[in-house]
């Protein structure tokens, strides 16, 4: 890990200069609908975030680069007698599969698909074809790798996983952190390990939930993969909701600041997640105080960032919250800072890849494509049903084959995604991808035309819609805790709901199975090609199909499923989470015995 001490002689300079004010400013991150550059610069504010699907201006990078370009003003000019010492903002965006949030960005396969594709390689040039369209938009840090490690598919974050196993968790940490982040230089961006620690073990997959295991099983499953990622040079870590063996996360001094300050030696700074201290305790005061105290730096407060530095001024006047802790959260943040040559850098318009051309180009979308060739794990294929001949009678169906909003799932423009074509602007459905290949296929997304038309072999994309979060959670309790992103968004806000009571697809989402049944029963062999965020109970389906394939979130390059199913490509994918065959059987690798339906590192090919 790099040396971030190195920066501890500047750091303290500037600390020694700056107010209290100043210093409550720098921990606080308001979220952009929340915070105008005056009150930046007023409240001295260290860093401003993105929600999911908040964004400025008609959200083309241009419009990024004029938010980013007003709130750096607003911090730099923060010099002279009367304003305090200049330091120049950190804005935060969750690029979790491409930078997600904007207009004709490139949308990579969701973490899961990429857990299939093992190719560490492959990674490095995704966080780094990511940094990328970030940085075009003037933005310089992502809440970015996800290494929660899966134990219960049931969790509506099970897509944001590599895997249920910490191997290719960890082998990808060390490999994504590198390619976000490189020499910390203008082609770099900071990078974000979250959520520590545990989010992928709570009890039922419940979103925020609770992880009750001994410590050792922690380490050897949850912790592990931070290791490469801290040793890569990740400089912040992000707090998780949910708690540890009933303790929470965001007050947890032993896991933030005993173990992965202390023992894991990191000295970046730690955010919290949104909102994340208020689970801590009901009293918000007292959350406050904990939060701080057990180790936490900066603290994600999108909308009452007013109230938290009210109350941890109020902290640090009593003496609860010492000036040492106050002192040290802004060290962690402005060794950062430094470290990323902040101070360095010119105004964002003026950057080497502000507004650059290579935003959502060919480029970058051949990455996306490569990556989605690769993450396609083959489940079954009777009869040689694939490669499919291109010269043969296609007819394509099913909810999911045309429909760039589905293929992408959460996190894509909206928080929650969003069924359709028109939101997510540049490549291409799975249909198109098809139709690339072969022009006479016919388009009935609800099996149809099977009836009427003469086939040799039907290809059906069926599968989930999208979700994020807790709204994603598989569960039967019927409310969920809001989580982060703009509810504003979602309608009925307020009131949300999980996803479903069970992983069984035909009960969900009865309709798919009728699809492929309809397309059968006119006597035609159905291709099916699953996009979901997360292994389901499909045996219905399965049996109902004669070549049957897990393409998970493959985001906006439709055309890399088109390219192996015609076998230009062969499937290289193997599951790195075991498939289960029951609801509440709850596979993972290593069980005895196993009871998966297809286990880890399965997967078919042409050969
Ligand atoms: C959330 C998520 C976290 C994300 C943050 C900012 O609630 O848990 O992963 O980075 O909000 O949007």
């Amino acid at each position: 890990m790099a040396d971030l001490r190195q920066y501890d002689a500047r750091a303290n300079e500037l600390i020694a200069r700056m107010s209290l004010d100043e210093k409550l400013g720098q921990m606080t991150q308001p979220e952009r609908m929340h915070i105008s550059p005056e009150d930046v610069r007023r409240h001295h504010i260290g860093s401003v975030l993105s929600g999911g699907g908040s964004w400025p201006g008609a959200n083309v990078p241009a419009d990024w680069v004029a938010m980013n370009d007003a709130y750096w003003e607003a911090t730099v000019a923060n010099d002279g007698d009367d304003d305090g010492v200049a330091i120049p903002i950190l804005y935060g965006v969750d690029a979790v599969h491409g930078h997600n949030n904007v207009r004709g960005a490139t949308l990579f396969p969701h973490n899961i698909g990429l857990g299939a594709a093992r190719d560490p390689g492959l990674i490095e040039r995704i966080a780094r074809t990511t940094a990328r369209e970030v940085l075009a938009t003037g933005v310089e840090w992502t809440f970015a790798p996800t290494l929660a490690v899966v134990r219960d598919d049931h969790w509506g974050r099970t897509y944001e996983s590599y895997s249920e196993d910490p191997e290719i968790v960890a082998a990808y940490a060390a490999a994504f952190v590198r390619g976000l982040q490189g020499d910390l230089g203008e082609d770099g961006l900071v990078a974000c390990a979250k959520h520590w620690v545990g989010d992928g073990g709570t009890t039922g997959g419940v979103d925020q939930g609770e992880t009750t295991i001994p410590e050792d099983e922690l380490r050897r499953f949850h912790i592990a993969p931070y290791l490469q990622a801290l040793s890569a040079g990740v400089l912040t870590v992000m707090a998780s909701y949910n708690s540890w063996n009933g303790e929470k996360c965001h007050g947890h001094e032993y896991l933030l600041s005993d173990v992965l300050k202390g023992e894991l030696g990191f000295d970046g700074f730690v955010v919290s997640d949104w909102d994340g201290i208020d689970q801590i305790d009901d009293d918000y005061d007292e959350s406050v105080a904990r939060g701080v105290l057990a180790g936490v730096d900066m603290f994600m407060v999108p909308e009452k960032w007013r109230d938290f530095i009210g109350a941890l001024r109020a902290h640090v006047e009593s003496g609860r919250v010492p000036m040492e802790r106050i002192d040290d959260a802004v060290r962690r943040i402005l060794r950062v800072k430094l470290a990323y040559r902040l101070f360095d850098r010119q105004r964002p318009a003026d950057r080497r890849w502000s507004n650059h051309e290579s935003f959502g180009g060919d480029e970058h979308r051949a990455v996306a494509r490569e990556a989605v060739r690769k993450s396609l794990v083959l489940l079954k294929n009777d009869d040689g049903a694939l490669p499919v001949d291109r010269g043969a009678r296609i007819l394509v169906a099913g909810k999911s084959a045309h429909d760039r909003g589905h293929q992408s799932g959460g996190f894509s423009l909206a928080w929650q995604g969003q069924s359709g074509n028109d939101h997510i602007e540049g490549g291409t459905s799975i249909w198109e991808g098809i139709e690339a290949i072969a022009p006479g296929a016919v388009l009935s997304p609800d099996g149809s035309a099977a009836d009427t038309g003469e086939f040799d072999v039907a290809i059906l994309a069926i599968g989930e819609r999208p979700y994020a979060e807790g709204m994603g959670d598989v569960r039967t309790s019927q409310f969920v805790a809001r989580g982060s992103g703009l509810a504003q968004n979602i309608p009925g806000a307020g009131k949300l709901a999980p996803y479903g009571a069970t992983l069984e697809h035909r009960v969900s989402h009865p309709e798919d199975l009728a699809t492929i049944e309809r397309v059968r029963a006119a006597g035609i062999p159905v291709i099916t090609v699953l996009v979901s965020g997360r292994p389901l109970v499909v045996n219905a389906e399965l049996d109902a199909s004669t070549a049957f394939v897990a393409a998970w979130l493959p985001g906006s390059e439709g055309q890399g499923v088109a390219d192996v199913l015609f076998g230009d490509h062969d499937f290289q994918g193997r599951l790195s989470f075991s498939w289960p065959h029951r609801d509440e059987d709850l596979p993972n690798r290593g069980d005895d015995p196993d009871v998966s339906l297809f286990p880890y590192g399965y997967g078919l090919t042409y050969r």
